[in-house]
């Protein structure tokens, strides 16, 4: 890192750095929700009306963060989220996410849509990562896509429920979103500003979604993430193909996407062995509640069966803390985690992971907890209302 870089103390840091480094294209595309984006909003301000509980004189000695995900060890409870298109982030975006996420010691989650391919992610680095599936519609491409995952000695499979269609994302059809990014007038006059990025994407071959070109047929322009989805994805999916999915699936099943409480029996009934509360963002059905308002009910009709995480909102350890008080034995983070990369590559991954460490922890500490497993409601104030203004 250069002498005069800028010192990183908050997610806003790398935010700020990202946005001047990267092509608008690709800015948009993490930092964009659907439609009106009312849920994309709503997912970090239902945060903000939570507050905590200072307690005092609490002995705040031997604090730990680590905890279990699926069975396996994490240093905090806090995974990187399958996230489309990483690698136009950063030149080798995954690569370099799930090293930095191998090096905290939490799970890195490779998404169906990425640049890197599964076997390019494990082939540099050492540790296992998780792996994200959509449901298509080939089932031969499907089947060899966990194949390839169970090759690469993929630990976890997570199974997306909320994108059998795209939600409309009006920056990304203005912007003509693509990978690699199409040369357009308006595109090349932003392109040129952003050097520093194309620096990086001239010096590597991955360029194009690595674990679709090549091999899977009849998708007719692989480059665009909405013509690739209307074509491939499975309209019909249903309860019963999930099961087939599942038990396809040899190792622990996190079934992402769960907003409703009824959703979240099914998916115990079918035998995940995780489930991830999230509106995806708020990039898919904009006007659904925030994931943190739909925990507690979520919580109440399935926490005792099934491990409950959450995603959509958190982009610091205060978020991540309310989360854990509210009963989600683990959370992801996605944009929080793109700033860093796109800002400083794998080093600002790091940072966003010391970021999110530091503040869980502090946190933790003023409010008189020692582990991360004694966070209870008894930590949070909660508005009136809260839970139960939306029937
Ligand atoms: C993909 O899952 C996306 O939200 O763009």
């Amino acid at each position: 890192m250069l002498p005069f870089a800028p010192k990183i103390t908050e997610i806003a840091d790398l935010k700020r750095i990202y946005a001047r480094r990267v092509p608008k294209m690709f800015f948009d595309y993490c930092e964009s929700g659907s439609w009106s984006e009312q849920t994309f909003r709503e997912n970090v301000s239902d945060f903000d009306d939570i507050r905590l509980r200072q307690r005092v004189a609490v002995d705040m000695t031997g604090r730990t963060t680590a905890s279990k995900m699926v069975g396996q060890d994490v240093a905090m409870p806090v995974a990187l989220a399958p996230v489309g298109l990483t690698g136009m982030q950063s030149a080798d975006g995954e690569i370099k996410a799930a090293r930095a996420a191998a090096k905290f010691g939490v799970p890195f989650t490779l998404s169906t849509m990425s640049i890197c391919s599964i076997e390019d992610v494990a082939e540099h680095t050492d540790k296992p990562f998780w792996f994200q599936v959509y449901t298509l519609r080939d089932e031969d491409f499907m089947r060899r896509l966990m194949a390839r995952a169970k090759a690469a000695k993929c630990s976890a499979l997570v199974i997306t429920l909320d994108l059998q269609i795209m939600g409309q994302r009006h920056k990304d059809i203005k912007n003509g979103l693509s990978a690699p990014p199409k040369f357009t007038p308006k595109s090349v006059v932003n392109l040129a500003t952003k050097w520093g990025w194309g620096l990086e994407m001239l010096q590597t071959k991955r360029r194009f979604f690595g674990n679709i070109v090549g091999h899977a047929a009849g998708v007719e322009d692989a480059s665009s993430l909405s013509s690739w989805t209307s074509q491939a994805f499975d309209h019909s999916l249903d309860w019963a193909r999930v099961k087939e999915l599942r038990d396809m699936w040899d190792g622990p099943v996190i079934l992402k996407g769960i907003l409703d409480a009824e959703d979240a029996k099914m998916a115990v009934n079918v035998g995940a062995d995780a489930i991830v509360v999230s509106n995806h963002g708020g990039r898919q059905l904009d006007g659904a509640l925030s994931s943190i308002r739909m925990l507690p009910q979520i919580m109440e009709a399935v926490g005792d069966k099934i491990e409950v995480h959450l995603d959509s909102g958190i982009r610091s350890g205060q978020d991540v803390l309310k989360a854990l008080a509210l009963g989600a034995t683990a959370t992801y983070i996605g944009r929080a985690f793109v700033y860093g990369l796109g800002a400083r590559g794998e080093q600002g991954v790091t940072e966003t992971l010391e970021v999110i460490y530091k503040e869980l922890d502090l946190t933790m500490a003023l409010c008189g907890r020692r582990d991360v497993a004694d966070l209870n409601r008894e930590n949070l104030l909660i508005p009136a209302g809260f839970e139960t203004r939306f029937t």
